[in-house]
């Protein structure tokens, strides 16, 4: 059940970390309309607009928009031709996640030691420069049409990165939520895939299983998935990964890759000190979150014992709440970002808890499944 709490070392030797990792540097959707989409996130999330590229700061093909949060930043890009390959990529998928870039000091290394595992290069490492500095970046490819970037940029000092330009400071329509980082970033691939990119992320980028559940935790009467997290640079990301179960109905799973068109990002778990505040801003700029039932808060105490915040307030708002022998956590999902039932985020507060909300499946799972009946998909 859960397993892989163990690190990285074998007796007192530690194992040498071949390919050292900072943290999530940045998560970039491609999308049908940056613009709009930067000022969904903008408004609706809070998070405030940084840099720019595009035709006025001498990209000619495409359009995106940095935007950050606490430690969290996410860009958007748009095509400006319908022959450009992120035009079939938006035209194929629907907006999402393209690239989960990873922050390292040495992006020419990191790329050598992950093709010399077996990776799939998209880019070979190259050196990028402005007057505020250089980056160093490189590619490699990951399950469907998604990558990762390894990004050093320790010598750059510029708003973003080379090509972008600042935007006014501070951004007018931004109020910041709460939210401080990325806690966790999902992945869907699909039937059989899942250790094959556990497998990956082992023996390819030298991580290790974090937790992993399978599908008699992880099941309604209708549908199931099976899941395993993968963790790297000493657990600062944390990649989950689901692949469908069998069910008696169509699983959220499978409903995500039909309209997705294969695996991809199915979601970002973005992490907040006070859910409550997060969550009633939130609700009061429109964002949509999954409801479970009532009955669920008349249980939770017996379930999860002594919690710190109302459960009347979290009731109210929807939060959900799921305990393990380190703690407890709170957490909350949106409902799809897009008309297509692909993409969502989870906002979490951890108190101890190290997990997922295993406790919260079930609960969860039911609520996915009266929208997925809605959309005639279940
Ligand atoms: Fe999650």
């Amino acid at each position: 059940m859960l397993q892989g709490l163990e690190h990285a070392s074998i007796g007192s030797e530690p194992v040498h970390d071949f390919l050292p990792l900072n943290g999530t540097a940045h998560i970039e959707f491609y999308v049908g309309n940056a613009k709009q989409a930067a000022h969904f996130y903008r408004t609706a999330f809070g998070m405030s607009l940084i840099a720019y590229r595009g035709p006025e700061s001498g990209t000619r093909d495409r359009t995106s928009y940095a935007i950050e949060q606490g430690k969290i930043r996410f860009v958007l890009t748009s095509a400006l031709r319908p022959d450009h390959p992120i035009a079939a990529q938006v035209n194929l998928h629907g907006d999402g996640v393209h690239d989960i870039a990873l922050s390292v000091d040495d992006a020419r290394s990191a790329w050598n030691e992950a093709t010399k595992r077996g990776a799939r290069s998209v880019r070979e490492p190259e050196t990028m420069s402005d007057e505020y500095g250089e980056v160093q970046s490189a590619s490699i490819a990951l399950y469907g049409d998604t990558i990762h970037t390894f990004i050093a940029r320790n010598a750059y000092h510029g708003p973003f990165l080379p090509g972008f330009v600042a935007t006014p400071q501070p951004d007018s329509l931004a109020d910041p939520t709460g939210l401080t980082h990325i806690d966790h970033t999902v992945a869907n691939v699909g039937l059989g895939e899942m250790n094959k990119w556990v497998d990956f992320y082992r023996d390819v980028l030298g991580f290790r299983q974090y937790q992993h559940f399978d599908d008699k935790e992880i099941s309604t009467e209708y549908s199931a998935l099976m899941s395993k997290v993968m963790a790297g640079g000493n657990d600062r990301v944390k990649f989950p990964i689901n692949e469908p179960a069998k069910g008696k109905k169509k699983s959220q799973i499978e409903e995500y890759l039909d309209f997705y068109h294969g695996p991809g990002v199915q979601h970002i778990a973005m992490a907040t000190d006070d859910i409550i505040k997060t969550i009633s801003q939130l609700r009061s700029r429109g964002v949509e979150f999954l409801r479970v039932p009532g009955t669920y808060y008349d249980e939770l105490q017996g379930r999860v014992g002594r919690i710190d915040e109302p459960v009347d307030r979290l009731r109210q708002l929807g939060i959900l709440v799921d305990r393990d022998d380190e703690g407890y956590m709170l957490q909350i999902f949106t409902k799809p970002v897009e008309d297509r039932p692909t993409l969502f985020f989870e906002i979490i507060q951890r108190k101890g808890s190290r997990s997922f909300g295993k406790g919260n499946f079930k609960a969860l799972f039911e609520a996915i499944e009266r929208e997925q009946a809605l959309r005639g998909n279940l």
